[in-house]
C-alpha cells in the first residue's frame, strides 16, 4: 500500500508517495525551499507544489516543526508565529482538497518511522529519538508507542533553550568544529537521560549521514546511541505511516 507524505522543515518541504510495506519511498522525493518568511499560507503553496509534482489523489500525512494536537498547530519555533492556532487539516485541505489529510509533529513522525523500519526496530523499554536540525525534536517511545510533542529540545541547558546551543544551525552558524559541537552534544543527552533513562537514543536529521565525525566524541551517556537509519526520509515515511493510521 502507498500513502503520501510530505516533511515540512525549517529550511524544506520534501514529499514522496511512501511504500508502507518497505517503509522506504515509492518514487524520488520532490522538494521546495521553505519560504521565509514560513507563513501558514506561503508553506501551503510550498506543500501543493511538491504535492502537485506527483499524479495523486489518495491520503496524505504531513509533518510540521511544532507541537500539534487534534489537528491544531500549537507551537512555532522556527516557522512564522502565525501558525500558533491553525487547525493544518483545515488550511491545507481548501488547498490539497479534502483527501484524508494527517498532521503531527515532525520528530514524532521521524521516531514513529524509524521504530518500525529503522534503528528502533524490535526495540522495547524507553527509547529517545532525537532530530538535530534546525531546531532539535524528540520523539519518546515507551515499549514501542509513542508519547506524542514532548518537545525536549526546548529544556534549558546553562540558561539557554537547548536548541540554540546543540541543534545543527547553531554548529553551522556557528562554525563550531565536531568536537566542539560534539561536547555540547553530549551535555544535552546527558541532561536528557538525567530525566529520562533511555535506553536507546536515536540520533536523526541530517547529521546521522555523519554520524562518525561527532559519535565518537560523545562522553559521559549511559546509554546507547545510534544514528538513525532512514536519515533525511524519516520524516515523510512517518507522515505517511501516521496517515495511513488515521
Ligand atoms: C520544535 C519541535 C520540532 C523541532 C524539530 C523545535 O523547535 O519546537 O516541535 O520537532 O524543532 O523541527
Amino acid at each position: 500500500m502507498q500513502i503520501f507524505g510530505v516533511d515540512i522543515g525549517g529550511s524544506g518541504i520534501k514529499g514522496a508517495p511512501v511504500d508502507l510495506d518497505r517503509g522506504d519511498l515509492a518514487a524520488e522525493r520532490h522538494k521546495v525551499l521553505t519560504p521565509h518568511p514560513a507563513t501558514p499560507d506561503a508553506v501551503a503553496d510550498g506543500v501543493k507544489e511538491v504535492v502537485d509534482a506527483f499524479d495523486w489523489t489518495g491520503p496524505i500525512g504531513l509533518t510540521f516543526p511544532g507541537v500539534v494536537t487534534h489537528n491544531v498547530i500549537r507551537t512555532a519555533a522556527n516557522v512564522d508565529k502565525h501558525w500558533i492556532g491553525v487547525d493544518a487539516v483545515d488550511l491545507l485541505g481548501e488547498r490539497l482538497g479534502n483527501r484524508g489529510l494527517t498532521v503531527l509533529n515532525d520528530a514524532d513522525a521521524a521516531g514513529i518511522a524509524e521504530m518500525s523500519f529503522g534503528a528502533g526496530r524490535d526495540r522495547s523499554g524507553t527509547v529517545m529519538m532525537l532530530t538535530l536540525g534546525t531546531g532539535i525534536g524528540s520523539a519518546l517511545f515507551i515499549d514501542g508507542r509513542l508519547v506524542p510533542n514532548t518537545e525536549l529540545g526546548h529544556l534549558e541547558l546553562h540558561g539557554h533553550d537547548a536548541e540554540k546551543r546543540a541543534s545543527t544551525k547553531a554548529r553551522e552558524d556557528e562554525d563550531l568544529s565536531w568536537e566542539h559541537w560534539a561536547r555540547r552534544v553530549s551535555k544535552y543527552l546527558a541532561h536528557v537521560e538525567m530525566l529520562f533513562s533511555p535506553e536507546l537514543f536515536i540520533i536523526g536529521g541530517g547529521v546521522s549521514r555523519k554520524a562518525e565525525k561527532f559519535l565518537p566524541h560523545i562522553e559521559g551517556v549511559r546509554a546507547e546511541i545510534v544514528p538513525a537509519q532512514l536519515q533525511n526520509n524519516a520524516g515523510i515515511v512517518g507522515a505517511a505511516m501516521a496517515a495511513a493510521k488515521s
